[in-house]
């Protein structure tokens, strides 16, 4: 099972916004996470965010099969879906 992981779920925002800011900061990930909150709150979004600004990605899909954390992914990362047997 894959999960599409395109936001910072707690700041609610996007990798596509925060993708508008790359060249702000000249491609420091760190300086888009402080300019937006983005990946500071619980940072389980920190990996994927980093790599979406790294690859210009809005949009990265997870695999979640044999993850130890697969289940609190779903839950934070798609909380309205019901989860899936
Ligand atoms: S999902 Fe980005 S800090 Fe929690």
């Amino acid at each position: 099972m894959k999960l599409c992981i395109d936001r910072c779920a707690c700041r609610r925002v996007s990798f596509q916004s925060l993708l508008a800011l790359v060249g702000d900061c000249a491609g420091d990930v760190d300086c888009v996470m402080l300019l937006t909150g983005a990946g500071l709150q619980c940072g389980r979004c920190r990996p994927w965010l980093a790599r979406a600004l790294r690859e210009h990605l809005p949009t990265l899909e997870v695999e979640l099969d044999g993850r130890a954390d697969a289940a609190e992914l779903l839950q934070h990362f798609q909380p309205d879906e019901p989860e899936r047997g």
